[in-house]
């Protein structure tokens, strides 16, 4: 099966409990990503007390931060409750991300990073990965990533999930962090040949079936973020052209699939929360008018979510 070679991209604002029911509800095999959260973030809110639902598994938690100690503290707590992988953030590029000197910073500070694995292997057997840039800035050398992965390497880190851009730090906002800096595919393909003992996942700008399957070929996983956010759907094609299936829910199937699950969470919900990752469900399709506005209604009007059911495919 090749789907579970497949990842869905963390997304702060998006890859939230209800973004990851919806993905369950259209495939049972993609691995999941959480939003990123601080080690401080994790501790100190009820976000601790969260226990992966056995749907979520394959589930990543992605943590930003710089504290060893911290790190291992969640660890501890994260695999207890349930979390497949811990993944360290070490490519986000925000302005806080640089006050609090983690995620892309952490790519000139190797020696943090690897205390940073170092605790979270000694207290516990959560499989780690990281989640990184090419480089900082303007420089396209490798040095940093290489000293990187060297160093993590060295006290146990075997995967590596490579954003194929530079991180600007202090000039572009995240957004235009995600787009201004060139994608290069190649460069990551030498990480890969120069480390052929781990296992790499390539990231950015991947939008089509014949691209992700071309990155198979070469890496270990292929991890998708925007393209699965705009058009969820994607995900069953995908599904269907990597293992020659030929399985198909509607979407009326899967909003039903969708509105049981939500329906057995324990806490009352806004229908804003609830609804807010379905509008991408008839992208690219003559009925993607009517369903956004159907969205904004229930939301603005706060109807019953169940009125989504009566909503007619065809
Ligand atoms: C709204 C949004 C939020 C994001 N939040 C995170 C995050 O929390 N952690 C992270 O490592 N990357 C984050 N990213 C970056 C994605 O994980 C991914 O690396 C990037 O979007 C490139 O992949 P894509 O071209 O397939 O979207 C975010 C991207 C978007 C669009």
């Amino acid at each position: 099966m090749k789907i579970n070679k497949t990842y869905i991209a963390p997304m702060v604002g998006r890859t939230d409990i209800f973004f990851r029911i919806l993905i369950r509800s259209i495939s049972d095999s993609i691995n999941l990503f959480t939003e990123m959260t601080t080690c401080d973030a994790y501790l100190f809110t009820d976000r601790r007390n969260y226990k992966v639902d056995t749907n979520e598994h394959h589930i990543s938690i992605q943590l930003a931060g710089s504290d060893p100690k911290k790190f291992a503290k969640c660890a501890k707590i994260i695999e207890a409750n349930g979390y497949d992988e811990l993944n360290i953030n070490v490519g986000c590029p925000s302005s806080k991300v640089i006050k609090g000197a983690f995620g892309a910073c952490l790519m000139k500070e190797p020696k943090i990073l690897s205390s940073i694995v170092t605790e979270i292997n000694e207290h516990s057997d959560i499989p780690i990965s990281i989640k990184t840039r090419l480089g900082l800035n303007y420089d396209e050398s490798l040095d940093l990533l290489i000293n990187l992965i060297t160093e993590t390497r060295a006290v146990g880190c075997r995967k590596f999930i490579i954003h194929a851009r530079n991180a600007i730090l202090g000039g572009l906002s995240p957004k235009k962090n995600r787009s201004i800096p060139k994608l290069r595919y190649q460069d990551a393909e030498t990480i890969k040949n120069m480390f052929p003992d781990l296992e790499f996942i390539i990231n950015g700008g991947i939008e089509e079936i014949e691209l992700i399957e071309e990155k198979l070929d070469i890496f270990d996983g292929v991890m998708i973020g925007r393209k699965i956010y705009s058009d969820p759907i994607f995900i069953q094609r995908l599904q269907n052209h990597l293992d020659g299936k030929d399985f198909q829910l509607s979407r009326s199937e899967i909003v039903e699939k969708y509105l049981d699950a939500i329906q057995l969470l324990k806490h009352h919900n806004s229908n804003y929360l609830i609804l807010r990752h379905l509008f991408g469900l008839y992208y690219n399709t003559s009925k993607s008018k009517k369903w956004k506005k159907l969205l904004h209604q229930i939301i603005s009007e706060d109807l019953n979510v169940n009125e989504l059911r009566k909503f007619k495919e065809h």
